[in-house]
C-alpha cells in the first residue's frame, strides 16, 4: 500500500490495505473481459469486507465519542448503498466502468480524508493514555 494511505494505526492500515487490493481487482475487471460471476464475486467480497471494516471504525468512534461520528457513518452508508445498487443491476448493465470508477474513487478519497481524520483522533486519544 502506498505511504499516503497509511495513517499509523495498525488494524486500520491493515484493513485499508486489504480494501485497496480488493478495489484494485474490481478495477481490473474493467480492462479484462471477466465473466459476470467473477464481477459478482468481487462485489460480494467487497460488501463483506467493508461491513467488517466499517463496524470496526464505528466501534472506535462510539467508544471514544468521536465528534464526527454521524457524518462518518453517513459516508459509510452511502458507500454501502452504491454497492447494493451496483449489485442489483450488474446483470443488466452493459458498461460498469463508470460505477467501478466511482467505487474506487470513493474508497481512496475516504481513506485519504475521512479515515485520516479518524485515525488522527484515535492516535490522539491513545496519546492521552487510553487503552486502545
Ligand atoms: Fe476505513
Ligand atoms: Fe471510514
Amino acid at each position: 500500500m502506498e505511504e499516503q494511505f497509511k495513517h499509523g494505526l495498525l488494524w486500520q492500515d491493515h484493513q485499508h490495505s486489504q480494501l485497496l487490493t480488493c478495489i484494485e481487482s474490481l478495477n481490473k475487471t474493467r480492462s479484462t473481459k471477466l465473466e459476470l460471476t467473477e464481477l459478482e464475486n468481487a462485489i460480494r467480497f467487497l460488501e463483506f469486507y467493508v461491513k467488517t471494516h466499517f463496524e470496526m471504525e464505528t466501534y472506535y468512534m462510539q467508544e471514544l465519542n468521536y465528534p464526527d461520528t454521524f457524518n462518518h457513518q453517513k459516508a459509510h452508508e452511502q458507500f454501502v448503498r452504491m454497492l447494493t445498487s451496483f449489485k442489483a443491476k450488474v446483470e443488466t448493465i452493459t458498461d460498469s466502468s463508470t460505477i467501478i470508477t466511482e467505487l474506487c474513487n470513493w474508497v481512496m478519497d475516504h481513506i485519504l480524508k475521512t479515515d485520516k481524520k479518524l485515525a488522527d483522533f484515535i492516535k490522539h486519544q491513545a496519546g492521552k493514555g487510553l487503552q486502545l
